[in-house]
């Protein structure tokens, strides 16, 4: 057999471009990573001069609050220079690419390029004519590295062994699987860590995920496509509801949001099913009563803001790991 090689903006581990690929010892080692940063974090001095003088700038081709402004705090954090690219108000309405914005903004001297675009892909592209580090912040429908790096740090502490290991925790995942890239990198983080991962959602926007659940290059069945709420969430230890994604949604694709509450939504009679002590989990921005209930999402059970405060100490880790490999 021919095996291909990774492009080699891919293996270069000064970028952070995707979670498939990192096995079990490098997650282990940027979990260990965050647990230190979040003890910086509560030091008095808050943070340290770590990246002191690293120009790090946040380039958001859509909108964000959580992973924009968690970037920027980590950064900001680890003493480095933090620019924020408004691409609103930039030559980017004037035409200019990609390819030319991460040009000029290694002329102007940013050595790490936070990077969100709706075109699956990007990243890779960016890389591909950066001198620096590219970190991938969300590509279109494809991957959000860090969103399931913070996930994996929160799911590990509360169900994790002494090594953070998920083994034998049952995670549901439900919802819009198929404009999701959370789902996506979560797939790969939550099975790596020994997890099994049971998906479920409307037929309409499940799309392609039982062929991805069947072929997942994991322990077999650490994927399983189910067909209903009820069935995913049964003996769950966690389940995390995906946003409904209106901005990306074709017609014919939901009937209605109601009718998705009916079937689909996390609501608090629903929450019966999982096991005992379960968690809900939810990336955010959340549609409250579209896929998850005010009361699920504010209730004992919600990691949600945790999710959230977990983002700061592991974007530190990324920043400090992209950062090491290309000093190295
Ligand atoms: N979870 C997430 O990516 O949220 P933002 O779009 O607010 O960054």
């Amino acid at each position: 057999m021919v095996t291909q090689a990774a492009p080699a903006e891919e293996r270069s581990r000064r970028h952070l471009l995707d979670v498939a690929g990192l096995d079990w010892r490098s997650l282990q080692k940027l979990l260990a990573s965050a647990g230190e940063m979040q003890q910086l974090l509560d030091s008095p001095a808050g943070g340290s001069d770590a990246l002191r003088g690293v120009g790090v700038t946040t380039l958001f081709y859509e909108p964000s609050t959580r992973t924009r402004l968690s970037f920027e705090a980590a950064a900001t954090a680890l003493g480095a220079r933090v620019t924020t690219f408004d691409v609103a108000t930039s030559s980017v309405g004037k035409g200019e690419s990609l390819i030319d914005t991460v040009r000029t903004l290694e002329a102007l001297r940013s050595q790490v390029i936070v990077l969100r675009h709706e075109r699956a892909g990007a990243p890779w592209l960016a890389a591909r004519h950066f001198g620096g580090s590219i970190v991938n912040a969300g590509d279109g429908w494809h991957a959000h590295p860090t969103q399931a790096l913070l996930d994996l740090s929160v799911l590990s502490r509360h169900l994790g062994d002494s090594g953070g290991s998920l083994a034998g925790r049952r995670i549901a995942i439900v919802g819009d699987l198929l404009h999701s890239r959370v789902v996506r990198s979560n797939l790969h983080t939550l099975t790596t860590a020994g997890a099994t991962v049971v998906l479920a959602g409307p037929a309409s926007l499940t799309t392609g995920f039982a062929e991805h659940a069947a072929s997942f290059r994991g322990t077999p069945g650490s994927v399983q496509l189910v067909g209903s709420i009820d069935e995913a969430l049964h003996n769950a230890d966690a389940v995390m509801a995906l946003r409904i994604q209106r901005e990306r949604l074709t017609p014919g694709e939901l009937d209605s949001l109601e009718a998705y509450r009916a079937a689909w939504g996390l609501t608090e009679a629903r929450l019966a099913a999982l096991a005992p002590r379960a968690l809900v989990l939810h990336p955010g921005p959340m549609n409250e009563g579209v896929e998850i209930d005010p009361d699920v999402a504010d209730g004992p059970r919600s990691l949600v803001l945790e999710q959230v405060r977990a983002g700061i100490p592991m974007r530190m880790a990324v920043l400090q790991q992209v950062v090491s490999e290309a000093r190295a």
